[in-house]
């Protein structure tokens, strides 16, 4: 066996990293990490994984300990997620502060966690229910951090689906759908009342799948294009997710905020589809997020909010082999689960490949790191 190139290139790995200096890599890209499958790395391979990468920003969809305490003391920001099921619990301040307690505050400071949401795409089910338990679940949690003094470092919010809107174009005539109309004014609210981001989940792919024949494919991945122009402002725009982002700018308007700063929380493009899913090729997802990489390392803002650079998180870093829905869900990942790039995002070539794969490999890994450091010891002293 080649255990001895395999420890050479561990120690590579290790010094590689070690040399890294301490990054504050401000407004680069963000990350989901998804965990809907049984075969993903393990969470400190993923640690590894992410800072080759230099992603410093990670949102998860719960508060997964494993994950929380792989990534103690790395500069990576956490946002975590509870999900749908809980809303109806956080209502309770009791059950909100016991969860902040057992799964938030024993991760501080160690690790960055920045901000909760607290359920996700919530009006995209039929559960009025559920809708009517989002912000009373949203305001328990925040008076549960303000309670334990933690709400200065931990924001709240929540993510939405883009279905939210009744008009989005053109974007400045953007709007939310009228019978949700009582439920996002008061979360717009709240949203100005804490200061937190209003975040969407945006996908161009989705416009372009359902209606290919009409929408420009170099318009959603950002290639060049004649571009599309608001009759109402003016403003040209040279792609769609954009347009999608000033779409919600203005619904907020519409309902008398200027004061809120909207975030998108995935978007993203799959690599693989069924037959009927048109555009889902690696090419199309590899231009999509390659030239979303490069706007956002751009720091660039939309047409209507120029100044502020667009706060993105790319969804998703593993393709989930567990998600239910059509083959495109399954394989929106930028990675497969064995650490190789599922396409080339052609942004630079920091695509690490990952050396350690099993168990064991990772057991043998923390020993040698562990050696590293005593050898690192002996020589300083
Ligand atoms: C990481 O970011 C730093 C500075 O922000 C940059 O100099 C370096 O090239 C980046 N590394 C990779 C692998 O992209
Ligand atoms: C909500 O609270 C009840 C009662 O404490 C508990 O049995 C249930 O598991 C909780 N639900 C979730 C999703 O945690
Ligand atoms: C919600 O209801 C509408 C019409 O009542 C239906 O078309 C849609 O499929 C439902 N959505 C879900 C997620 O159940």
């Amino acid at each position: 066996m080649a255990a001895c190139s395999l420890l050479f290139r561990l120690l590579l790995v290790l010094l590689t990293f070690s040399d890294l200096p301490a990054q504050i890599l401000g407004l680069g890209v963000g990350i989901n990490y998804g965990q809907i499958a049984n075969n993903l790395p393990s969470p400190s391979r993923v640690a590894y994984l992410l800072r080759s990468l230099n992603i410093s920003r990670v949102k998860l969809y719960d508060a997964d300990p494993n994950v929380l305490v792989a990534f103690s003391n790395t500069n990576v920001d956490f946002i975590i997620g509870l999900g749908n099921e809980y809303l109806q619990n956080m209502t309770d301040p009791v059950k909100a502060q016991n969860w902040v307690l057992q799964r938030v505050q024993p991760h501080l400071p160690q690790t960055r966690i920045t901000c909760i949401t607290v359920g996700n795409e919530v009006f995209k089910s039929n559960d009025t229910q559920l809708w009517s338990n989002l912000l009373p679940a949203m305001q328990t949690v925040y008076r549960t951090l303000v309670d334990l003094g933690l709400d200065k470092q931990v924001t709240v919010t929540t993510a939405h689906s883009l279905d939210i809107l009744g008009v989005s174009y053109p974007p400045s005539a953007g709007a939310f759908r009228q019978d949700l109309g009582e439920y996002l004014h008061a979360i717009l609210n709240f949203h100005a009342q804490v200061k937190s981001p209003f975040l969407i989940n945006a996908y161009p792919y989705f416009a372009y799948k359902y209606n290919p024949n009409e929408v420009p494919i170099d318009y959603v991945l950002f290639q060049p294009n004649q571009g599309t122009v608001d009759s109402i402002t003016n403003l040209k725009y040279d792609n769609m997710l954009y347009a999608q982002v000033d779409a919600v700018y203005s619904a907020i308007k519409a309902m008398g905020h200027t004061d809120i700063e909207v975030r998108v929380s995935e978007t993203g493009w799959p690599s693989k589809g069924d037959e009927n899913e048109v555009g889902a090729t690696p090419e199309n997802a590899g231009l999509y997020n390659g030239n979303l990489l490069k706007r956002i390392e751009q720091k660039q803002g939309t047409p209507a909010k120029p100044n502020v650079p667009i706060d993105i998180y790319v969804f998703a870093l593993f393709n989930e082999n567990l998600k239910d829905g059509p083959t495109s869900e399954r394989n929106y990942g930028l990675y497969y689960p064995d650490g190789t790039p599922v396409y080339n995002i052609g942004v630079q070539g920091y695509l690490p490949e990952l050396v350690f794969s099993s168990d064991s490999t990772k057991n043998a890994l923390s020993v040698f790191s562990l050696l590293i450091l005593v050898i690192a010891y002996l020589i300083s002293a």
